[in-house]
C-alpha cells in the first residue's frame, strides 16, 4: 500500500473512532483531557494580538480555555473528526472558526500563525513528518509550537500502543522524548525543547515546544 492510501484509510479510521467516541469523549476522559490541555497552555505566552491554531482540536477543550485566559486573541481549531468539531460547537466557543481537515494538508495559507499547539493527536499521524512541514509551513517565521502527547518512554504508554497497533486502526504509533526531538529537528523547527512528566500515577506524557526559524 503507498503511502498516501496507508494515510487515507487511517484518517477514514479516525474519523470513524471518534465518530464512536465524541458523545462521550468529555465525560469519560475528563481528568486526562484536562490535565493534557493544562500542559498545552501553560507553555504557549500569547499575547493578545497572535493568532493560535490548534490542531486535532476534538471537543475543544485547548480552546474553550484559551478564551478564559486570553479572552481577545485570535483562534482557529481543526480537526479531521466533523464528530469531534460538533462538540466543540456546542460548547459555543466565541469567535472561534473550526474547520475540518487533516494535519497533513492544512487548508490554510503559508505563515498565517504565531502559534500552533496540538494536544493527544500526534500519535494519529501516519505520516508525522509531512504533518510537521505542514506545521511549519502555516507558521510565520519565528513562530512557536507546542505539542503535547503521550510518551513512549513509560511503560504504560508501551502497553497500550502496542495494544493499539493491534486492536484500533486509527490508531498510529507512540514516541519517546529523544525520538520526538530528532522528528522535530529534522522537519526543520529550531529551539526545540521536550519535557515529560507524569499526569497520573499511571499515565506519562511529553510536551514539545520548538519554533520555526526567523
Ligand atoms: C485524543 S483526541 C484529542 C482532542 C483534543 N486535542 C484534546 O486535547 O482533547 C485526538 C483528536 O485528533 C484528531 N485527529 C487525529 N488525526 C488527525 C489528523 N491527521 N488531522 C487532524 N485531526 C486529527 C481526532 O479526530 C481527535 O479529535
Amino acid at each position: 500500500m503507498s503511502n498516501k492510501d496507508g494515510q487515507r484509510k487511517r484518517e477514514v479510521a479516525v474519523r470513524r473512532e471518534y465518530g464512536r467516541l465524541a458523545a462521550v469523549y468529555d465525560k469519560r476522559w475528563t481528568h486526562y483531557v484536562r490535565a493534557s490541555a493544562e500542559q498545552t497552555l501553560d507553555r504557549i505566552n500569547l499575547t493578545e494580538s497572535e493568532l493560535l491554531l490548534d490542531v486535532g482540536c476534538g471537543s475543544g477543550e485547548v480552546l474553550q480555555s484559551l478564551r478564559r485566559m486570553y479572552p481577545s486573541a485570535g483562534a482557529v481549531g481543526i480537526d479531521i473528526s466533523l464528530d469531534m468539531l460538533r462538540v466543540t460547537k456546542e460548547k459555543s466557543v466565541p469567535n472561534v472558526p473550526l474547520t475540518s481537515g487533516s494535519a497533513a494538508a492544512l487548508p490554510f495559507p503559508s505563515e498565517t500563525f504565531d502559534i500552533v499547539t496540538s494536544t493527544s493527536a500526534f500519535h494519529y499521524w501516519r505520516d508525522p513528518m509531512l504533518s510537521l512541514d505542514e506545521l511549519l509551513r502555516v507558521l510565520k517565521p519565528g513562530g512557536r509550537m507546542v505539542i503535547t502527547d503521550w510518551c513512549h518512554d513509560y511503560l504504560a504508554c508501551r502497553i497500550c500502543d502496542q495494544y493499539l497497533r493491534l486492536f484500533n486502526a486509527s490508531h498510529f504509533r507512540t514516541y519517546g522524548k529523544e525520538e520526538l526531538g530528532g522528528l522535530l529537528t529534522a522537519a526543520h523547527f529550531e529551539d526545540v525543547l521536550v519535557e515529560r512528566y507524569k499526569i497520573s500515577w499511571l499515565w506519562g506524557m511529553m510536551t514539545a515546544q520548538a519554533r520555526r526559524p526567523a
